[in-house]
């Protein structure tokens, strides 16, 4: 059995209301006790015999950030396409070709060390769970080696064979909605299946065909809703039961109370807003009308290259309209509940120990100080951990 003490926290986020105050479940002064990789207890002393002790005086202890949403299997780079946008250009999902071209081009391996260098750069900003999508690949071969990769880094891995139509189904993209049905589909061995829905990419009536067939092969679905264009993609998530819509930037209020009275989390990408069309408070609306919500990076490198949850929140903060309260909220449990999970995203009694320590005396220091290096160390199931590992 292994034990840490983190001791003496100026400030501690639990998420957990029965540990502390409010909704993030805060404390001062407090000694988080770890066993066995998971959280053991809450003190007011140091227990007596413990292996390790952190002291954490004037920093603060946060659930580690669960990005729901990344594309991290890809090759390439688009900075070009991002100065453009800088000029005036539109995003489009056009681009996903340029990444599609380059990530058939590349190797195993160079594609292993491109998500092993971004992973890093997530855990030294606290993440400490992703979910990882498919849908650079869009052959059945690529996309299961994409698959592949994904696996070794995470168990949240998700199909995203449906992103955009390969270049050789344009005149036949129905081809591509059978091949993806027939081929793709039945070799996966992803949790999730998900849909890029939307102008340039699938229509509704594509999306419910694939995503029935993922669930009907066990995966669970997840929808890229609203980003460019307005379409019925929210309520196609409500009635298949998904686990989240995402994006959203295009939401009626209809689609929001929808959400709102559904089990289907809105997960927001501020890192997409920040870098493509962002129209003002899209947050503010959702949280109004108390969906549940969860904000996650997007990494990808057309919309959204940044692998920061403390940039995200951030970000939500200034752009989205959320409270540093609300922000921090959904980078944790909000992406845990996107993913249908509850041993992460919070510190409460038998959590997984997955942590970030930061450098400042609050949490709020995530938005005040944008930019900033704020997360001194990054614990994994109770261990402190340099590198990502599944
Ligand atoms: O989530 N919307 C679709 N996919 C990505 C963008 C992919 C790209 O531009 O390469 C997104 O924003
Ligand atoms: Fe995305």
């Amino acid at each position: 059995m292994s034990s840490v003490a983190l001791t003496n926290i100026a400030t501690l986020v639990t998420n957990s209301p029965e540990l502390g105050e409010g909704p993030l479940g805060l404390s001062q002064g407090k000694t988080l006790v770890l066993e066995d990789g998971k959280v053991a207890a809450l003190s007011d002393r140091t227990p007596e015999g413990v292996d390790e002790v952190i002291d954490c005086a004037g920093k603060t202890v946060i659930p580690g950030f669960v990005d729901s949403h990344t594309h991290l299997v890809f090759a390439g780079d688009r900075s070009a396409e991002f100065a453009a946008r800088s000029r005036g250009e539109k995003y489009s999902a056009g681009g996903i070709k340029t990444t599609v071209a380059a990530t058939r081009a590349a190797s195993n391996s160079q594609l292993t060390i491109n998500a092993q260098t971004l992973l890093d750069e997530a855990l030294s900003q606290g993440t400490t769970t992703v979910e990882i999508k498919t849908g650079y690949g869009l052959t059945l071969h690529d996309e299961l080696r994409s698959l592949d990769i994904a696996s070794a880094f995470t168990d949240e891995t998700t199909l995203l064979a449906a992103h955009v139509i390969p270049e050789e189904y344009v005149n036949n993209p129905d081809g591509y909605v059978d091949l993806i049905i027939k081929e793709i589909i039945p070799a996966s061995s992803a949790k999730w299946i998900d849909v890029f829905c939307d102008a340039g990419a699938f229509s509704p009536e594509q999306t419910r065909a694939i995503l029935l067939a993922g669930k009907g092969a066990g995966m669970l679905p997840r929808i890229h809703a609203n980003q460019l264009s307005r379409t019925t993609a929210v309520a196609l998530a409500i009635e298949l039961g998904a686990a989240s819509a995402d994006h959203l930037s295009a939401s009626s209020d209809a689609d929001i109370e929808a959400l709102a009275a559904s089990t289907t989390v809105a997960t927001l990408l501020p890192g997409a807003e920040f870098s493509t069309q962002h129209e003002g408070k899209l947050g503010r609306r959702f949280l109004d009308a108390h969906a549940q919500v969860a904000i996650a990076t997007d990494c990808n490198p057309g919309s959204s290259f940044t692998t920061s949850m403390p940039f995200c929140i951030a970000a939500a903060v200034s752009l989205l309209g959320f409270t540093v309260e609300e922000a921090v909220h959904a980078a944790t449990s909000g992406g845990a509940a996107a993913l249908r999970r509850s041993d992460i995203g919070n510190l409460a009694i038998g959590s997984r120990a997955d942590i970030a320590i930061l450098k400042s005396p609050s949490y709020i220091h995530l938005a005040y100080r944008p930019g900033a290096a704020l997360v001194e160390t990054t614990l994994k199931a109770g261990r402190k951990v340099k590198t990502w590992q599944k």
